[in-house]
């Protein structure tokens, strides 16, 4: 039987501003997802929250884009919204953008990444969930983990990598997508996806036999009062092991913090820090970007772990190295390059105080300029 895994996030509200996670909220999630298992609606759940974002992980047999399950999903953050208000959180119900569902959460605030997956022997698969950060900070580890010998062993001697992986690139601005085939386009791909800001990734394929590895929450940036949404703090599922990245390549690429677009009110470059769950709160600087990566068997639709992954010392350098490039970035205050760029700013609150200002300006051979 065909499973499928869909991951649906959203901050509903956040404990102190938008740094952490009130335990009711997951609490009332657990509670809802309970009821629906017991009802037969789903196989399995489980919860995962990294800063102020929950992440339902629920596996199912209705496939991809399910309305009911999206139902369920959303229903849920509802429930959810409901509790935060009552606790008077911040920003309650941030992430659900409509008043009313409408057959599928993409587009109405949540993030969702969905694989059905054709049934093998022991299914290996690993969440990532970050926060304080935006889709295209996934290029960077995707592009290692099944585009670059040197993170992964496998593309040269496992002979089901070895003829490589297509990625479907997603233009996060104009919502069209292109696919590009690695290894014979890996520099087109680079040409891409080095744009962290206009182009993410929403899917990998393994070229021999097309079996999706990857799905990522990717879409369209929607742009509501100033305010970005739909590219905020993404989560993605990347399958593992039998002619996928092992587990260990998949993680490596977290080994150094890559700059990533986000951090303080959407607008600042920062490290991207994996942690392990426990320190998911973004209590610098209302960050830094951090990432969490959850691991699991998967078996007969059942979540086996998880395996909190960068629980591990081997991790401490690059927490290491995070906090310093972030004292080096914070020093630099309101200039670039640690604020975005002035176009990515147009996603931020910063047009408006642009716009006061904007009556301001002479041309620069004015009177008054040739006087003095
Ligand atoms: P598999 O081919 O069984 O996935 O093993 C590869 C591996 O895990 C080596 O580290
Ligand atoms: P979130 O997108 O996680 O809600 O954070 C918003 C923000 O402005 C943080 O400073
Ligand atoms: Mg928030
Ligand atoms: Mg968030």
């Amino acid at each position: 039987m065909a499973i499928t895994l869909s991951v649906i996030k959203a901050d509903v509200g956040g404990l102190v501003g938008h740094t952490n996670m009130h335990p009711d909220l997951l609490g009332e999630a657990h509670q809802f997802l309970s009821a629906a298992k017991e009802r037969g609606e789903i196989i399995d759940f489980d919860l995962l929250a990294v800063g102020d974002d929950i992440d339902l992980l629920i596996t199912h047999d209705r496939g991809e884009n399910n309305a009911e399950i999206h139902k369920l999903a959303w229903d849920c953050f509802v429930a959810c919204a409901e509790v935060a208000d009552t606790l008077g959180l911040y920003g309650v119900g941030q992430d659900l953008r409509e008043k009313t569902f409408a057959g599928n959460v993409t587009g109405l605030g949540p993030g969702s990444a969905e694989i059905e997956m054709e049934d093998r022997p022991s299914e290996v698969v690993l969440v990532f969930c970050a926060d304080k950060t935006s889709a295209g900070c996934w290029n960077l580890p995707l592009f290692k983990m099944f585009g670059d010998p040197f993170n992964t062993p496998g593309l040269v001697i496992d002979p089901k990598m070895n003829y490589g992986y297509s990625y479907e690139v997603f233009d996060l601005v104009q919502d069209r997508v292109a696919d590009l085939t690695l290894p014979g386009e890996l520099y087109d791909l680079l040409a891409l996806i080095g744009s962290v800001e206009k182009y993410g990734i929403r899917r990998i394929r393994r070229n021999i036999d097309n079996a999706v590895a990857v799905c990522t929450s990717a879409s369209k940036v929607y742009q509501v009062a100033g305010k970005a949404i739909g590219k905020d703090d993404p989560v993605m599922i990347v399958r593992a092991q039998s002619g996928f990245p092992s587990v260990g390549e998949l993680t490596e690429p977290f080994a150094h913090p890559h700059m990533v677009a986000g951090w303080m009110r959407g607008s600042h470059w920062g490290p991207l820090m994996p942690v392990k769950f426990e320190d998911a709160g973004m209590n610098r600087f209302d960050g830094p970007p951090k990432v969490i990566c959850a691991g699991y068997q998967i078996t007969k639709g059942k979540f086996i772990g998880p395996v909190d992954m960068f629980d591990d010392p081997a991790f401490d350098g690059a927490r290491r190295e995070a906090i310093e490039i972030a004292d080096y970035l914070r020093k630099m205050g309101p200039f670039e390059p640690h604020r975005l760029s002035q176009s990515d700013m147009e996603y931020t609150s910063q047009p408006k105080v642009l716009e006061k200002l904007k009556d301001r300006f002479r041309p620069a051979t004015s009177p008054v300029e040739v006087k003095s």
